[in-house]
């Protein structure tokens, strides 16, 4: 059993059905069902037993305690997020609320019921965090790309938000490594959403030309396939992975 936050957005829920279609190990999916949330998106599951909907919030402990008590999953990919720069700019108070209070509580519930797992367990288990490359902020036409070294440069309370909890990345994997736990996250770049779907062609060529190679806009799958590579791995430990191609991001 795996525990995936913000199952019904955008890549979440294109995860799940990735996993599912892959494996027939169950999917617990907790989400809060925002604006952004649409259970449509998992229609194909309705009556598969091996995906388990809540409805709920990352922040909030008594729900999450009973879910990990129940469940008992062995990984959590954690996308539940606030996740639209414009909107971030209009109401910056979800983004906070969502993005570090919420995964903060998320990390402190799952760090409680871990404590007291067996050892076996306890080795085996992983906490995924789904970040943003906007974490870097923005580049002029000759810069060079960003690196995994680049400084945190966030330019919207949306990316900003994401900084705080990948600046936590690398010290909670020192922390917690000698419990066995490994703590990674993913900064992808430009993405295929719903939201692009309605965009001109031209508008989307371009984007995908931020991108250095491959210069296409990036897909679930992509992703999909980063975060199993990542819980199969257990080399990979305190590292944030961009997902974007070698972006370059015109400054704005
Ligand atoms: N889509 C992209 O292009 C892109 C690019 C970079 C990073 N990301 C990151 O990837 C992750 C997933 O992105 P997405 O495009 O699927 O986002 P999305 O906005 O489509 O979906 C977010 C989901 O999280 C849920 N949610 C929001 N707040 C919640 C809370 N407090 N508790 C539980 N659920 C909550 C929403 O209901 C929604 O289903 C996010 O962390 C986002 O920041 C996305």
């Amino acid at each position: 059993m795996i525990l995936v936050t913000g199952g019904a957005g955008f890549i979440g829920a294109n995860f799940v059905l990735d996993w599912l279609a892959a494996s027939d190990e169950a999917v617990v999916n907790l989400d809060k069902l925002t604006y952004a949330g649409n259970l449509e998106n998992l229609r194909s599951l309705r009556d598969d037993a091996r995906h388990v909907f809540v409805h709920g919030d990352i922040g909030d402990r008594a729900t999450v305690d009973a879910l990990l008590q129940q469940h008992r999953p062995r990984a959590v990919i954690n996308f539940a997020a606030e996740s639209h720069v414009d909107r971030s700019i209009h109401g910056p108070a979800e983004f906070i609320e969502t993005n570090v209070v919420g995964t903060f509580n998320l990390l402190e519930s799952v760090r409680a019921w871990w404590s007291q797992l067996p050892a076996g367990e306890q080795a085996a288990f992983r906490f995924l965090h789904v970040s943003t490359d906007e974490v870097y902020g923005s580049l002029g036409p000759t810069d060079p790309a960003f690196s995994e070294t680049t400084p945190y440069a966030p330019n919207s309370p949306y990316s900003a938000s994401k900084a705080g909890i990948v600046g936590m990345t690398l010290p909670l994997a020192r922390d917690l490594g000698s419990l066995g736990i490994r703590v990674m996250a993913i900064a992808p770049g430009i993405m295929d959403t719903p939201l692009l779907a309605s965009a001109p062609t031209e508008l989307k060529e371009s984007l995908a030309r931020l991108h250095v190679f491959p210069q296409r806009l990036g897909t679930p799958d992509d992703f999909a396939h980063l975060v199993q590579a990542i819980v199969e791995n257990p080399m990979l430990n305190g590292e944030v992975i961009r997902l974007d191609a070698g972006a370059r991001m015109p400054p704005r």
